[in-house]
């Protein structure tokens, strides 16, 4: 089985990608990052230890050009999933379509619902009673596409918006990478819009531990 080549986009913090590099360090899962690509030149991933490219791409490009600076490079890498991770920059069609279906997405809620910013804010105000996130395929659409997985917590009462974060957070951390290893594998497919998984029992069992 050849390596998945991966090349994730972030704009902050990076712990999610922290969470994939720690699951491409293992033998089992036969994928690599290649590089770390972020519209922040200051963004804590980029001091994240590994063996990838780290590319800053400047943030006051207006969005056609920073586009066409992010799909040279993406040319060049070649690869074959890219995953956002806390990139907070809304992909065109110009993107979207020259790697459709390479493009995977993790956000914080239950989607459907949610999405955009604030989203633990906005949990709480409408008094929501199960959150979580899900990993999702990109489409045109702000935080939107097929989903592939997701993973649900209880939003226990008076819990605040930080604390419920933090805890949604840890459950990302083990959904992405697993995500990205089932990738790996080969075990996730996208036809006609629909998400197939190949032993998917195995993934809902996984979830379920979380
Ligand atoms: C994560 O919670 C991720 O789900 C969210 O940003 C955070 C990034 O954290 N993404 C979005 O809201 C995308 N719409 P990280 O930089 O520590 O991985």
């Amino acid at each position: 089985m050849g390596i998945l080549k991966i090349v994730v986009l972030i704009s902050g913090r990076g712990s999610n990608l922290q969470a994939i590099i720690n699951k491409c360090n293992k033998k089992s899962t036969p994928a690599k990052i290649i590089a770390v690509i972020s519209n922040n030149a200051k963004a804590s991933g980029l001091k994240l230890k590994g063996k990838f490219d780290k590319i800053a791409i400047d943030n006051k490009l207006n969005k056609k050009e920073f586009e066409t600076e992010l799909q040279k490079n993406l040319k060049k890498l070649s690869p074959n999933l890219i995953c956002l991770a806390g990139f907070m920059k809304v992909l065109s069609p110009y993107i979207i379509k020259r790697w459709k279906n390479k493009i995977i997405n993790i956000h914080p809620s239950l989607l459907p619902s949610f999405k955009g910013l604030d989203t633990h804010k906005r949990v709480l105000s409408e008094g929501v009673k199960v959150s979580g996130c899900t990993i999702h395929f990109v489409d045109r659409s702000l935080d939107g596409g097929p989903i592939i997985a997701q993973a649900a917590t209880i939003v226990n009462k008076n819990i605040t918006a930080e604390n419920l974060m933090k805890k949604i957070l840890k459950i990302e951390h083990k959904l992405y990478p697993e995500v990205v290893h089932l990738f790996a594998k080969k075990k996730i497919t996208i036809k006609s819009n629909k998400v197939f998984i190949k032993d998917e029992k195995e993934l809902n069992a996984f979830i379920k531990s979380i």
